[in-house]
């Protein structure tokens, strides 16, 4: 039957190991989907570059803009990334043009989620964001779908593999700070301004998503207390280790009396709590709720291919999914029905 065609903005770190698993597992995702998957156009700066996948037929694109208009595709995938800008100028004419969307961008979602939400809702089309908090860990999914009715009390973890990876290297081979994040960089886990991922900016973005999820109420990026990793000294891993500790960056919500409380902070964990034990990229997410309990869930948390892996997912169920009949709404319930948000204290 007819393939689902694929727009791809971006073919960077992440845009390139999509582009490759969309070829590498053509077959498979045909068998499990009832349709091809073809990535039909592509948009990015560098046309030369080699990224280990043939693209000689994908039609090429300079503008993400002409890309999400384009009449050859039925998803846009945004891997642009920025909070606003052509990522957020491609999203907005893809959902108005009747596109369905994929983003890994959480700095957008975090700052202009809702109404994206409400755009694709209007058009009748699906915006799906696995990708874009935690990595390949399915958390979006999770609390969008699989916790309906639950009323979750906290969501709280470590969401940021850069600064997970850097904390792991400090503590386990004594490697400055400033060595650790150029390794980071060079695997291809950092942003692509990485005070992002030191200061806590990307764990904020990433929390803000899922407190909406969590609590079913408007996104509140700007309502969180932030302080990143960039003053942790060797010294104070190896002070925190001695009296039984490890620091970890989290990225806690909490539903209090008076409102919603986010925060984002370096954190003395018990070394023999799970959490300690999550090392290096990987991230790891706990949701607590009165019907589920506690879950936890972990694994790869930034990486071409882990994150790849959730956008091939998100593409998979757009293909999945049948006219008319809409998976859930992107922030899990119709964005008319998100609470406002009301702030503890
Ligand atoms: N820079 C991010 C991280 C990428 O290190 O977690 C995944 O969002």
């Amino acid at each position: 039957s007819e393939s689902l065609r694929v727009g791809l903005a971006g073919l960077g770190t992440v845009g390139a190991s999509v582009a490759r698993a969309l070829a590498a597992k053509a077959d498979e995702l045909t068998a499990q989907c009832g349709r091809p998957i073809e990535l039909t156009a592509v948009c990015a700066r560098n046309r030369d570059q080699d990224r280990g996948v043939d693209l000689s037929q994908a039609q090429w694109f300079d503008d993400p803009v002409a890309l999400a208009k384009s009449n050859q595709i039925d998803v846009f995938v945004e891997l642009i990334g920025g909070e606003d800008g052509v990522a957020l100028d491609g999203v907005t004419t893809a959902l108005e043009a009747g596109r369905h969307v994929v983003t890994a961008n959480k700095a957008l979602l975090a700052k202009h989620g809702v109404g994206l939400a409400e755009r694709a809702e209007k058009a009748g089309v699906i915006l799906n964001f696995e990708a874009a908090v935690a990595g390949g860990i399915p958390i979006i999914k999770t609390m969008r779908e699989s916790l309906s009715g639950n009323a979750v009390s906290r969501v709280y973890g470590i969401m940021n593999g850069t600064a997970n990876y850097i904390l792991t290297r400090m503590e386990r081979d004594g490697i400055s700070f400033a060595n650790c994040l150029a390794d980071a960089q060079r695997l291809g886990y950092a942003e692509a301004d990485p005070t992002f991922d030191i200061e806590g900016h990307d764990t904020a973005h990433k929390l803000a998503i899922l407190t909406s999820l969590a609590f079913g109420t408007q996104i509140a990026a700007d309502d969180i207390y932030m302080e990143g990793i960039s003053n942790i000294a060797l010294g104070d891993i190896e002070a925190a280790r001695e009296l039984g500790y490890r620091i970890k960056l989290l990225g806690v919500a909490q539903r209090t009396p008076e409102g919603i409380e986010q925060r984002v902070h370096p954190t003395m964990v018990p070394l023999g709590s799970v959490i300690a034990q999550v090392e290096g990229v990987t991230n790891a997410v706990a949701v607590e709720a009165d019907i589920v309990g506690t879950l936890l869930m972990s694994g790869p948390g930034a990486g071409g291919d882990a994150t790849a892996s959730a956008v091939i997912g998100d593409l998979a169920d757009i293909a999945k999914s049948q006219p008319g009949r809409q998976q859930a709404p992107a922030l899990g319930r119709p964005a008319d029905r998100l609470q406002p948000y009301k702030r503890a204290r």
